[in-house]
This record gives C-alpha cells, structure tokens and sequence, in this order.
C-alpha cells in the first residue's frame, strides 16, 4: 500500500453545522463548505477531515447516522457533495469521511428492524439483552435502554440514541466495508474512524466495577478481543484503494495504539490520541484542574519518543469534541501571542497536523447564561448528573470550562452581523468576540493568528527535518518552556515555545552552546536573539551541526 502521501500533508477539519451556510438558513452546509475552499487550500493544508455530513437525527450532531450512503439535506445533497470533492481534488486537497461503526442512530432502518422482533434479518445487529450489566454510558446515564417493542434492553456506549452495533456479526462488518466501499468509489481518500477502539466488546459483557462512573464498563469495550481481526477486515478494503485510515482512541495507551499502527496486522495509518488533551482535567474537561505544561510536554513526548521510527502520529489540539485550546492552555487576554505558541508547540512534531476550523485565527470558548442554552448531549448529562451538591453556578462554570459546544459556534468569518456566517439567524449562538476576532480582520493584519499559521504549515512543508527528523525534548521539567529539537542528516531545528505568562529566561541546551542558531520564525517582531522570552514568545531555529 503507497499511502505515504499522508506523512507530508496537514489536514483542516470541518465540522460542517457551523462551518459556513451557503444557503442562508443560519446552518452551515456543502455549498458554503465549496465557497470557501479557496480558504482551506490558502492556509496551507492539503486536506479535509469532515466530520459526519450524513442524514441524522442529530442527538449527537452527526455522530448517530441514520443513513450512511447519503448528505444529510440539511447540508446538501450527494451531488453537492461530489462537487465539492471534485473541486478540492482539482485544487490539490484531499477528503477524508468520519466513519462512525460503534453505533448508529436509533432511527437509522436496521435499527428499526432490529427491534421489531428476535428472529429477523437485523435482529443480531446491535447489542441486545433480557438483563443489562451495569456499565454506564459515556453521554447519558446507563449504557442500557429497554426498548418495549422487542421487550428487550439495547445497549449505547454514548447516547440513548446511539444504540451499539453487533459487530460480532459478520454481516454487520460486511455492512461497514460496503460503506467504505461507497465513498471510496466515489473518490474519498480515507476515513477518520470514529471510536473505533470500543467496537469489538468482550464476551459475555461482564460487569465493570460499580464505583468507576461513566467508564466502567470501558476495560470490557476498548482493544476488544476482536478488534484486530476486524480491523484486518477494514483495512483490506483500504488496500484495495490508496487511501489512508486514522482512529479515534479514546483512552488509548501507546503500546494498544502500536498494535494498530505496526506490523503485519497494520490497521491504522495513525491514531489520535487523548493524552495530552488532559493537561488541564482528568479523563473529561468537566473534571478540570489547573493546566500544567509538564503534563502537556510529558504526553507529547511520550507519543513522540514510543512512535519514533515505527509509526506515524497524528497531531491535534483542537478538534469538534474539546472546549477552544486558547481558553484552556493559552490565555485569552494574550489570544495571538497563546494561540500562536500552541501553534508552534504541536505543528513541528513528527505527526501529521490536523487544524480545527476556527482554530486558525484563534476563536475561544462561549459563555451561556443557563444549562438550557447548551446544545451538546455530554454537556447536558453531565451538568445534570455529576457534582450534583455544588451550587449550580460552580456546576455551570464546569460547563464552561468542558462543553464540545464551545468548539461548535459558528466560524467567525467577518465583524457583521452573524459573523459572516449566514444571513439567517444562525442555528447556535456566535460568540460576541466575532467583533475581532474573524478571518476578514486577520487576513487583513500581516501579524495575525491566521497569518501565522499559514507561516508556519509552509515553514513545515519545506522541511523534510521537520517532516521526518528525530525528535528531542529538552528540560522537560521546566515549568515554563516547552523546548525540542528536530533533526535530520546534519540538519536541525530547535522550537522554543514558552507558556509563561511573564518575560522568563531561556537555558540553551549546553550541547547547543556553540551552535550558529538561525531565526526560521518568531511570533514576536523583529529579529530575536535575547534569552528572554517574553510572554507566550515562541522560536524556531535552525542549524546545522
Ligand atoms: C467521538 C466523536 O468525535 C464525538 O463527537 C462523538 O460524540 C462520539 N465519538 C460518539 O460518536
């Protein structure tokens, strides 16, 4: 399989509802996506990720499909799709699908079917017994629903609208693939494959333990037996087509990912993980603790080093599932300098980067006055059923800290009204900051977010030391700066992001000292040598050695 293309590229995310609505009914949709291609391909990026277009009910925005050879009509139709795929192909950017096979939506036909009766032909489609286990659901309370028509509980790792699919049953598998086969077909280059670690679960589906919320019944549903004879299945479709296959891993440790990414039972291309998502909670951002930069270089480091020379990772920092990185690890005061030292912190490490849409000019977490103003179904249960003897101000100042919705306001385009999104009174509310903070501004100001991005992917796509080079972490116990070096035949490069938010002094690493450092990139103007770092001040050196 050549798919090595994937090594070299960076890829935008589209999370399409909030995108760009091309038809003026205040939700975003494939004929805004098609306007604004000539953005996606200006920043540098060679490819798209869209998150689900699929018909929907939407109890999960997209991720609880109910049919998955199909737009959904809110955002178009199959036609608009191919046009814009044909469009991205012709200008140099590839598409890659989420494939979401944990579950469907409840409303999808098979689910229909299957809880119709025991002995159909889509009975033993999803997951179904007389007597539930206690696992609980990761979006809304239990992990089972009894169901009165088939007199049956069904079980939904997420939300009750997600029922699970039996991926035990081999035609369930041979469902999946004539899905992939599908887009493939029509010309997609790959899939996001969402949670894609939970779908093979345990026999017998024990019972986890009864004080662990939430995730109990996790050591039973992710890396499953199955799992790796079921992906072997995917990928030989993949191998019949050049196209790549990224998973989702929630809660993945490195050496489960490496039995994806490595060896002859190779399923994977990469991987995303979550570890360094937690350097400011633990496990969900709704269980939130001060943001530590050891706890962020740690986790990257980790990945970087156990990945080195055997498989490829996947780098983000933002995606449609966290709350605005800027809001989190950066600081909203210091939005450009934060955001572009989160920029340096992750775009030149060894990995493939995928940037969130919005992300580029530095778009920041919504604050909503009530629970009701949400949208987002994690957000929801986990305001109304964790932490339940704190006020409800200290309950909702978790959810604004947590929620995915943060990362769903509609992408701030320009300082009207709407924020250029639509003409129509938009389907979410837009963040007020749009005065500001929109792509029209920043493509007008040399100096912006945005501006250093599309920098900094080009300073990437140059550099084969960047693509390719050893990675090296230096002083990883500083609690301020986060310093590594890439370095490949005799060519290197040093990136120093600090994270501090006063001016600190920088240690050059004793075996660099007598090193002639060259300025690639800085987010502070004019040509920096000092070793004074002031705040969020970010580098990029190179040399040669
Ligand atoms: C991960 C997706 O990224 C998220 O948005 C979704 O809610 C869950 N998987 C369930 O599909």
């Amino acid at each position: 399989m050549n798919n090595e293309w994937y090594k070299r590229m960076s890829f935008y995310q589209i999370w399409i509802r909030s995108f760009k609505d091309g038809n003026g009914d205040g939700i975003g949709d494939l004929k805004g996506v098609y306007e604004k291609l000539g953005y996606i391909k200006s920043l540098g990026v060679d490819g798209i990720w869209f998150s689900p277009i699929y018909p929907s009910p939407k109890a999960d925005y997209g991720y609880d499909i109910s049919d998955y050879k199909n737009i959904d009509p809110e955002y178009g139709t199959l036609d608009d799709f191919k046009k814009v795929l044909n469009e991205a192909h012709r200008i140099g950017l590839k598409i890659i699908m989420d494939l979401v096979v944990n579950h469907t939506s409840d409303e999808h036909p098979w689910f229909k079917e299957s809880r119709k009766s025991r002995n159909n032909p889509y009975s033993d489609y999803y997951i179904w017994r007389d007597k539930p286990n206690n696992w609980n659901s990761l979006f809304e309370g239990k992990a089972w629903e009894y169901d009165s028509e088939r007199g049956q509980y069904y079980l939904h790792i997420f939300a009750k609208k997600q029922p699970d699919l039996n991926m035990d049953n081999p035609k369930v598998r041979e469902e999946v693939k004539s899905i992939m086969r599908f887009w493939l077909d029509m010309g997609v280059d790959g899939f996001r494959e969402d949670v894609i670690n939970f779908i093979s679960k345990a026999e017998g589906l024990p019972d986890g333990l009864p004080f662990v919320p939430a995730v109990n019944g996790m050591p039973y549903y992710k890396d499953g037996p199955h799992i790796h004879e079921y992906m072997a299945e995917f990928r030989k479709v993949c191998e019949e087509y050049d196209c790549i296959q990224i998973g989702e891993g929630p809660m993945t440790t490195v050496s489960s990912a490496l039995k994806y990414l490595t060896g002859e039972n190779k399923s994977l291309d990469m991987m995303f993980s979550f570890d360094h998502m937690m350097a400011d909670c633990f496990y969900t951002e709704y269980e939130h603790r001060p943001f530590k930069l050891y706890r962020y270089k740690k986790a990257l480091s980790k990945w970087q080093y156990a990945l080195a020379g055997k498989a490829w990772n996947a780098l983000y920092i933002e995606n449609h599932d966290h709350p605005r990185i800027i809001s989190r690890y950066g600081s909203e005061k210091l939005r450009y300098e934060s955001g572009s030292a989160l920029a340096v912190s992750f775009l030149f490490l060894q990995g493939t980067p995928f940037i969130y849409q919005g992300q580029e000019i530095g778009m920041s977490n919504i604050r909503l006055r009530s629970i009701e103003n949400y949208a987002d179904v994690s957000s929801i249960n986990n305001f109304n059923s964790y932490h339940l003897k704190e006020s409800i101000e200290k309950r909702l100042k978790r959810i604004h800290l947590s929620s995915r919705d943060s990362s769903r306001t509609p992408m701030q385009w320009t300082a009207d009204k709407y924020a250029g999104f639509s003409t129509h009174e938009p389907w979410f509310y837009v963040n007020r900051n749009h005065a500001y903070v929109n792509v029209d501004e920043e493509e007008h100001n040399e100096s912006s977010l945005l501006n250093f991005y599309r920098k900094c992917l080009q300073i990437r796509k140059n550099s084969r030391t960047l693509i390719y080079g050893k990675y090296k972490e230096y002083f990883p116990k500083d609690p301020y700066i986060y310093m590594y070096e890439r370095s490949l035949e005799g060519m290197h490069y040093l990136i120093i992001c600090s994270f501090a938010k006063h001016t600190v002094k920088v240690r050059i690493p004793k075996n660099l000292a007598e090193v002639k450092l060259k300025l690639v990139i800085s987010n502070y103007a004019g040509l920096r040598h000092s070793t004074y770092f002031a705040p969020y001040e970010a580098r990029v050196y190179r040399f040669r050695k």
